[in-house]
């Protein structure tokens, strides 16, 4: 509730009674609106400068703030979660932290089905002001309606047309409108349609249950990882093109789920030996003229008969 009269503070900073209702808060009870309107454009300046960094750097593809999870947490809150010298380190290089041994890094990590959250080269201040942007935008997604976080479309099941078109795409049989590659000369995915695939990435098959209709359909949007977005890059998927794959992605995971590895066994070894006997079959018939003696049998023959 304390969010809503926030966010209606930062909406009307001359509203009355603003600076009492946020006095009590527990988090940053002084809010632009108390400090006078230049703090307030400077706070602007540094969370339009975070808000850029947070697209351009890939944050937008894998977090929302308000409106739940996407890939990873919800970030709105997160300066009252956590504090900045736990952040900053964070997103520059989240592995290492959690490799320091650090418990909330580690829990987060096993919470959210140890996803390694890409690293970042951005300088401390520029953490700094995508916080700055995060807390703003975390006040107005606790407004009643918010623009900066509208919650995602509940990603409708494909047809199974679109379902083979996905896995056309994703193995390259049929090639993407922006001439992206083949999302199978990287990755895999377990299933009985598909041929094997690469291993420069993750394996696939459930990355639909991993990180939900939305996470994939983010990722796809705006990959965030940098040897996806390289290669995407000037070749952006196509809308149709996302929900194709994302359809797939799905039906390879719910088909994983009722699937026994491929075990060839039996039939395999009995498909080998009926084709082997029917080798020889074939052979004895191709060669049944062969000369059966040694070469001179017949001159021998003639020789006893002539004598
Ligand atoms: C590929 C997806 C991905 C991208 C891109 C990404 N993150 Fe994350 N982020 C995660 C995941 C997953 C976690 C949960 C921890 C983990 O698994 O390591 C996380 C955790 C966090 C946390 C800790 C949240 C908490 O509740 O404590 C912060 C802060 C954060 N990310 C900020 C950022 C910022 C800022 C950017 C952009 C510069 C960014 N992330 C880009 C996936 C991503
Ligand atoms: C040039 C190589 C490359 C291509 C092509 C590629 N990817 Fe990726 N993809 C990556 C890398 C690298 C990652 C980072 C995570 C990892 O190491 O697996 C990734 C991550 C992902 C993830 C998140 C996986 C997870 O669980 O963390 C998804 C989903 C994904 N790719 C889907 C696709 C789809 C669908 C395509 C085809 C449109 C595609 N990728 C094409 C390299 C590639």
């Amino acid at each position: 509730m304390f969010s809503f009269s926030r966010a209606w503070c930062w909406v009307r900073p001359a509203a009355l009674g603003c600076a009492a209702a946020t006095a009590f808060l527990p988090i940053r009870a002084a809010p632009a609106a108390a400090q006078g309107p230049a703090a307030g454009a400077q706070r602007s300046a540094a969370a339009a400068q975070g808000e850029a960094l947070f697209k351009q750097s890939g944050c937008v593809a894998c977090h929302r703030i308000g409106g739940g999870r996407l890939v990873g947490p919800d970030l709105k809150g997160v300066t009252e979660r956590r504090s900045e010298a736990w952040i900053i380190p964070f997103v520059q290089h989240s592995q290492d932290v959690i490799h320091s041994g650090d418990s909330v890094a580690t829990a987060l990590f096993e919470q959210f089905g140890r996803m390694v959250m890409p690293d970042h080269d951005l300088s401390a201040d520029q953490v700094r002001s995508i916080l700055a942007y995060v807390r703003e935008a975390g006040a107005a997604a606790g407004a009643a309606s918010s623009a900066a976080a509208p919650p995602p479309a509940p990603v409708a099941k494909a047809t199974p047309e679109q379902i083979r078109l996905g896995q056309d795409l994703f193995q390259g049989r049929v090639r993407f409108a922006n001439g992206g590659p083949a999302c199978n000369s990287c990755h895999e995915v377990t299933n009985d349609a598909v041929i094997g695939g690469g291993v420069l990435a993750k394996e696939l098959t459930t990355v639909f249950s991993r990180l939900g209709g939305p996470g994939v359909r983010a990722i796809l949007g705006s990959p965030p990882f940098p040897v996806m977005q390289r290669a995407f890059q000037d070749r952006p998927l196509t809308d149709e093109e996302v929900t194709a794959l994302v359809g797939f992605l799905r039906e390879a995971d719910a088909e994983h789920a009722f699937h026994q590895p491929r075990d060839y066994g039996i039939r395999l070894f009995s498909a080998g030996v009926i084709g082997a006997v029917i080798l020889l079959a074939f052979y004895s018939l191709l060669w049944r003229g062969r000369r059966k003696g040694p070469v001179n049998q017949a001159i021998f023959e003639r020789q006893v008969t002539s004598t």
